[in-house]
């Protein structure tokens, strides 16, 4: 084994450093991380409290890195570089560790991942990806160190600062996956590594408890974790459903010698002991590298955390080898996905009153990075949420932006608190137009806005909705007409769109020059209004704002009803007949209707002009046949469609609805999730329709429908 000398390490990553600083800059920024990364690893291993995110720590720490690697002389034996991990706590016995646990040098990019294997190979003299990687996920939990004498579990620790841990046996025999006893044959004496952590269920769990009891949440499972571990009573961590899963073997005596780690994994099992079914050996650096991206992909798809990837030489003679620094093996490197969760400071919680009158709070934080994009609001979605995170304003809270996932407030950094923060209180009437609130129905989580009619939010809400391109498709009514039409004060529903003119526009100064004229937005506007006049009926459906109506399917309600007065007239039972309208929908249809300012809007739209009624349409319910003769397949889910209600739509117009592809399927219509058809499709050439393309077929006939099918 190599001595245990202090070398500089060799930094990673792109020009953190500039060479340009004097030493006495350098010097005094190293001693101010020095200062901040002992404080952070504090918080983090002695009280389960951090107060940054993995993230931020990381990057002190490769700043740190930065400046050591040009000034090797500020390297000390205390420096937070040389520190393998945590502190012993006063709490626990102390034990001292048979072997060091060691911690892992990190990769943030390819570059780095590569320049670690180059190095290594280099001082192994061969090719370490040909001799053997094991690929393995880095459990996003706390190290423990287990020792087995003949096979009987006598000690359990935390890592401690690597060479001395926290004696938590008596919690750690509460844990299910750790076994007492070994099975079958085993060594005098292994030291087991591995890392306990909270599967995503139980954390769930958990913290709807401790809410519940009006405790403060856990922000992540990994702090749940390392505080369910660290309790003075191991009842309170038998009750936390903690797991676990080996990572690693530390002394082995009185065995037959293990020559791989992945083999070190198979004995394990043998014996009893939980291993992670994610491990693969590969046999190329590259191989290690498509491991890497996979798990990319997968990381929120396993039962617990994950922060990263750990790439292991499994040959444990070549580990032997390549030997370690103060710190850290050679032998293997641990690759960090970027950063998904960082801190922040909620600056403030604000209600937004929505299209349909719900009030949701969400919050207004001090932008942020995370997960490649700058965050400053995410939604809280309502009151009682924000009891359940337990966030107050003024909170440093815990942001997490996984992937392409909507941002969302985890919680707060509780030990962040300086007495300054106050509760957020859900208003009692709306900030827009000053009606009391409700909930809709009792017990409902969500509160509304009752004014529907002419709370401002909720008319520029449905306004902005009925210019979109789903709906009426009135381009010049865009967020800021929207808002400068209601503040002139010329609409009080939206049943006066059609009545604007030239007159009660130029009251508006957005729809004037400066002259005073109507500006050429104002005239575009008037025209817009006049075109849309004459959208098909499906689109005046959109328009109406009628809950559960979207897209998908008005064209149906359309095409079975062919005008707003036959639809107005439509019973219940009339409604719940027609293939693809639902029990929710029907009622839905005949609630708004019931209200005399919606009777009033459509009387309104009827009167400036808009016929809201499809000409090809005959008789009510008598949908023209454009489909006669035409075979169609239809595979995969459809947006607004059930799989009856595609069928039916099909046949209502004299089509014929095929099982299976044959040369004779005109068309086939693919949707998300298809099956095997789509490959027939593909395979015999036939037209192929997507969602829109399925929307063209059923209302503008198969001539349009092969105008956009494709061919695969
Ligand atoms: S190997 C000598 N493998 O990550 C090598 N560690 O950041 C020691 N961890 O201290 C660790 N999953 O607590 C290894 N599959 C894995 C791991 C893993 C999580 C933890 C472990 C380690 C820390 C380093």
């Amino acid at each position: 084994m190599p001595p245990h000398g202090v070398k500089p390490r060799v930094t990673v990553g792109g020009p953190l450093y500039d060479d340009r600083v004097t030493i006495d800059e350098a010097r005094q920024r190293h001693a101010e991380l020095s200062v901040q990364l002992t404080e952070h690893r504090r918080r983090y291993y002695l009280d389960d409290a951090p107060t940054v995110s993995d993230g931020e720590f990381d990057a002190l720490m490769r700043e740190l890195l930065a400046i050591e690697a040009g000034h090797p002389e500020l390297v000390s034996q205390d420096s937070p570089s040389q520190q393998v991990g945590g502190y012993p706590a006063a709490t626990f016995a102390e034990v001292v560790h048979r072997r060091p646990l060691l911690s892992l040098d990190n990769a943030f990019s390819r570059e780095e991942f590569l320049r670690w294997a180059e190095r290594a190979s280099g001082l192994a003299g061969l090719d370490i990806g040909a001799s053997g990687l094991l690929c393995e996920v880095k459990i996003d939990g706390l190290a423990l160190d287990l020792v087995y004498e003949d096979g009987r579990l006598v000690t359990a620790a935390t890592r401690g600062d690597g060479a001395v841990g926290e004696d938590v046996t008596a919690n750690v025999r509460t844990i299910a996956s750790i076994p007492h006893q070994l099975r079958g044959e085993v060594p005098t004496l292994v030291e087991v590594r591995g890392e306990v952590f909270m599967p995503a269920d139980a954390f769930a769990l958990l913290n709807d408890g401790l809410v519940a009891a009006g405790k403060s949440p856990f922000a992540n499972p990994r702090n749940s974790a390392a505080g369910s571990l660290r309790q003075k009573d191991p009842r309170v961590t038998a009750s936390r459903k903690l797991a676990f899963l080996c990572h690693g073997l530390g002394e082995v005596s009185g065995g037959d010698p293990i020559r791989r780690q992945s083999e070190g994994y198979d004995l394990m099992s043998q014996w009893g002991l939980p291993v992670s079914a994610h491990s693969q050996v590969v046999d190329s650096v590259e191989g290690a590298w498509s491991y890497i991206q996979r798990f990319a992909d997968a990381r929120h798809s396993l039962e617990h955390d994950i922060d990263g990837v750990v790439v292991k030489v499994d040959d444990r003679a070549l580990q032997e080898r390549l030997g370690r620094t103060s710190r850290a093996p050679r032998w293997a490197i641990a690759y960090k996905y970027p950063p998904e969760e960082v801190t922040t400071v909620l600056l403030d919680i604000r209600v937004n009153v929505g299209r349909t009158g719900r009030v949701t709070p969400y919050a207004v934080m001090e932008p942020v990075l995370v997960a490649g994009s700058t965050v400053e609001m995410a939604t809280l979605h309502n009151a009682s949420e924000v009891v359940r995170k337990g966030v107050m304003i003024g909170d440093t809270v815990i942001l997490r932006k996984a992937g392409d996932v909507i941002p969302e407030v985890l919680g707060p950094v509780v030990e962040m608190r300086d007495g300054s923060q106050r509760h957020f209180v859900m208003p009692t009437h709306c900030p827009n137009c000053g009606t009391r609130l409700r909930p809709e129905k009792e017990a409902d989580a969500d509160i509304r806005c009752p004014n529907q009619r002419s709370c401002p939010a909720q008319l520029r809400e449905r306004l902005f909705h009925l210019a979109s391109r789903a709906a009426l498709d009135i381009e010049t009514l865009g967020w800021q007409a929207a808002d400068a039409l209601l503040s002139a004060g010329l609409l009080v529903d939206e049943g006066d769109l059609f009545d604007l003119d030239a007159d009660k526009l130029s009251s508006s100064s957005f729809f004037t020059t400066r002259s005073g004229s109507l500006s050429a937005n104002g005239r575009k506007l008037l025209d817009n209004l006049e075109l849309a006049k004459t959208r098909p009926f499906a689109k005046f459906l959109v328009a109406l704002s009628i809950r559960h109506i979207g897209k998908g399917i008005a064209p149906e309600v359309a095409a079975a009803f062919g005008s707003i007065d036959a639809l107005q007239a439509a019973t219940y039972d009339d409604l719940s007949a027609v293939p693809g309208i639902g029990p929710t929908l029907a009622a839905s249809i005949v609630e708004w209707f019931e209200v005399d300012w919606h009777r009033a809007i459509v009387a309104k739209w009827r009167a400036a002009g808009a016929s809201m009624a499809d000409e090809a349409h005959g008789e009510r319910g008598a949908i023209p046949q454009t489909l006669t003769g035409v075979s169609v397949v239809v595979t995969g889910s459809l947006p607004g469609f059930t799989r009856e209600g595609a069928a039916a739509a099909i046949t209502d117009r004299g089509g014929k609805v095929a099982s299976s592809v044959s040369a004779r399927t005109d068309f086939v219509v693919v949707g998300e999730a298809p099956g095997s058809k789509y490959a027939r499709a593909v395979q015999l050439q036939r037209p192929i329709l997507d969602a829109d393309g399925f929307d063209a077929l059923l209302h503008q006939g198969p001539e349009a429908a092969r105008a956009v099918a494709r061919r695969e």
